[in-house]
């Protein structure tokens, strides 16, 4: 069941509403840019590399739904179609650099409306197919990571759920568990929304591999006591220094692991690097809704008291210090990050 599926019927882009799994299945339809950029903001879709391939099928929707008859106009039109698609969730650079990449497209000199139309859609198609070729890629590389018998603590959702296809870090661990390796797996729940005990759960379920859901905050007993002996998660934006922003929760993790000397990686493709970035001060931090931490029931009742305030950070940043490899399409790379980041993504290291 994939996580985006063009309808070239209807010309419309279909989601798996993620917002409902693992209950229930079903989709949401998605005919204009806005209804895309609401699908981002509201996590129908979700995962930095989907939210990436989600807005280059807005572009496409922005430019093929257009009235506009003539280049200029529609030109325009892409560019505001590129700011409600940004403006959409702040973290996941993935986002970004796909509206990016569609624009510049955009800006290439094609002979009608008709022609950048086609072109933009067959673009998007393109950012799908990729992304699961760079994940199976990644994967190959990641399994090398992961031994026979090994119990490895995740974070959050990484897998085809999380991307067009396969999945960053939960791709690794199952393609380790393809390659006949035993592995075990500690999903952690992942408050507040839950896509650990809700879709990573659910995606291993489907896979075979067997694990057991924790609550976050279980993650250090299990780190110490040496009932878990590797650390796997995704990014959402990587900046120059190897520091990793990801799902609220991994910082803490990795602080654990450290302190217990196990090793943690982080798999992401190379459209979530931000070289602009030095450090992960600078990464901007979504704050979503305090409903997201405060409406919760247990046996039918409202947990938390009636005029409570929360605050809802969906992301913090892992110090590359407490990193022991970055996992990418382009290979394996250890430290010191900000030399061989650069080297493997630009081929040199200044
Ligand atoms: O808020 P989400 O569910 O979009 O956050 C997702 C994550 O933090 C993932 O770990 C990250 O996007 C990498 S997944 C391929």
């Amino acid at each position: 069941m994939p996580t985006l599926d063009w309808n070239a019927k209807n010309f419309e882009l279909i989601l798996l509403d993620q917002r409902a799994l693992p209950g229930e299945v079903r989709y949401i339809t998605c005919q204009d840019y806005t209804a895309v950029a609401e699908a981002i903001q509201k996590m129908v879709v979700r995962g930095a590399p989907a939210i990436g391939v989600a807005a280059a099928y807005g572009m496409a929707l922005a430019a093929g739904r257009s009235a506009q008859s003539d280049l200029s106009s529609l030109r325009e039109e892409l560019n505001t179609a590129a700011s409600v698609l940004q403006a959409s969730r702040p973290t996941a650079v993935n986002l970004f650099w796909a509206v990016r990449r569609m624009l510049k497209l955009a800006d290439q000199p094609v002979s009608s409306p008709g022609e950048l139309k086609e072109k933009l859609l067959a673009e998007a198609q393109r950012m799908a197919a990729e992304d699961v070729e760079i994940n199976r890629r990644m994967a190959e590389y990641g399994a090398k990571l992961i031994a026979d018998g090994d119990t490895i603590l995740h974070h959050c959702n990484t897998g085809a759920l999380a991307t067009a296809g396969w999945g960053t870090a939960l791709g690794v661990i199952r393609m380790a568990h393809e390659q006949g390796k035993r592995i075990h797996v500690l999903v952690d729940e992942t408050r507040p929304r839950l896509q650990g005990a809700r879709l990573t759960a659910w995606e291993l379920s489907q896979y075979g591999i067997p694990y057991h859901i924790i609550s976050d905050g279980a993650a250090g007993y299990f780190l110490h006591s040496g009932q878990a002996n590797k650390v796997f998660f995704g990014a959402d934006r990587v900046a120059a220094n190897g520091d990793v922003a990801n799902k609220i929760g991994s910082y803490m993790l990795a602080l654990a692991a450290k302190d217990n000397q196990i090793p943690v990686y982080s798999v992401f493709p190379i459209s979530t690097v931000d070289l602009e970035l030095e450090s992960g001060d600078e990464i901007p931090i979504e704050e979503r809704s305090q409903s997201e931490v405060l409406d919760i029931q247990l046996r039918g009742l409202r947990v938390t008291p009636v005029d409570a305030q929360a605050r809802n950070p969906a992301f913090d940043v892992t110090p590359h210090r407490l990193l022991t490899a970055l996992v990418t399409e382009k290979g394996v790379i250890r430290p010191p990050f900000t030399e061989n980041l650069r080297q493997a993504i630009l081929g040199k290291t200044n």
